[in-house]
């Protein structure tokens, strides 16, 4: 029997097929390798062609991981990557609708112009909610499945980021809980993932900076929780504990992973109560 390290890791999703959107990079990427670690076959959807294809390639061979593009805002690239997964994995357990996009930084005044606002929107709402709309379409059938969402910490605390980012993580955390209650009675459990910040290329962009270790500074010395650096290793753990049956019962929660950032006022440290 071969005692290699890969080969004592308990899977923990062995045997599910998820379908992973923005898998090309950043909290999709982190996810698809965990995902495969633990026995799932994944099917990236991605608009990146190259660094999908690249990741695909790294990671095994098509029947395990393997790559459609897809614009989120697009019904039929979303139809025919989810009716993808079915006819080459044979199923779909795991929708994980986690692509997003912030907007332009100018998003962040009101008098900012609509069609950027509408973007956000498209991408970030529209494009979870046909996600959902198609895994639903093959879940239903099978009387069970898990629907995940990437929403933020911007979901339960303003943290100065775009007026469209922030409206659209509260309307993905809605989106969610409702679609918990009419799903629930299919074996379906809908949840979404609220992480903190986390020097991706999406948060890279709207800081405008290309240094990543100076973002993670900024973080650093904000965060609440001093135990350890926010990774999106993390936020793919998290959300490997939902795909799995581990959390068979979990269902309609928005699950922050910010160290507790969400639940401090910061502005206690001015010593007000103090
Ligand atoms: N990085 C953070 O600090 C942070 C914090 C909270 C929430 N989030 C959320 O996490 C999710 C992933 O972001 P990330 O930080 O990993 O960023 P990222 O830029 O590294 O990854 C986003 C991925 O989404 C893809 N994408 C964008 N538009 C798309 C479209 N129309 N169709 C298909 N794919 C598309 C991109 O190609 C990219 O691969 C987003 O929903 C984001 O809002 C990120």
């Amino acid at each position: 029997m071969s005692t290699t390290a890969e080969s004592l890791v308990v899977k923990r999703i062995q045997g599910k097929v998820a379908l992973i959107t923005g898998g090309a990079s950043g909290i999709g990427e982190s996810t698809v390798r965990l995902f495969v670690k633990h026995g799932a076959e994944v099917l990236i959807a991605d608009v990146q062609d190259e660094l999908s294809q690249s990741l695909c390639k790294e990671l095994g061979t098509p029947d395990i991981v393997s790559y459609v593009h897809c614009d989120v805002t697009c019904e039929t690239d979303i139809r025919n990557s989810v009716d993808l997964a079915v006819s080459r994995y044979g199923k779909l357990d795991i929708m994980f609708n986690n692509a997003g996009i912030t907007g332009d930084a100018e998003l962040r005044s009101i008098g900012t112009d609509c069609d950027n606002f509408k973007r956000v929107l498209d991408v970030n709402v529209l494009g979870p909610f046909l996600g959902a709309k198609h895994a639903a379409r093959v879940m239903i059938p099978a009387g069970k499945g898990c629907i995940l969402f990437t929403a933020s910490v911007v979901s339960l605390t303003y943290i100065g980021t775009p007026h469209a980012y922030n409206t659209s993580k509260h309307a993905v955390v809605g989106l969610a809980k409702s679609l918990s209650v009419e799903l629930g009675e299919h074996g379906i459990r809908v949840n979404c993932i609220s992480p903190h910040a986390i020097p991706t290329p999406l948060l890279l962009n709207l800081l405008d900076v290309s240094d990543k270790r100076k973002v993670e500074e900024v973080v650093s010395e904000n965060r609440v929780f001093k135990g350890a650096i926010l990774e999106a290793e993390d936020i793919a753990k998290a959300a490997l504990f939902l795909a799995s049956d581990e959390a068979e019962y979990v269902s309609g929660v928005n699950l922050p992973v910010d160290g507790a950032y969400s639940l401090s006022n910061q502005t206690w440290k001015t010593g007000l109560y103090c």
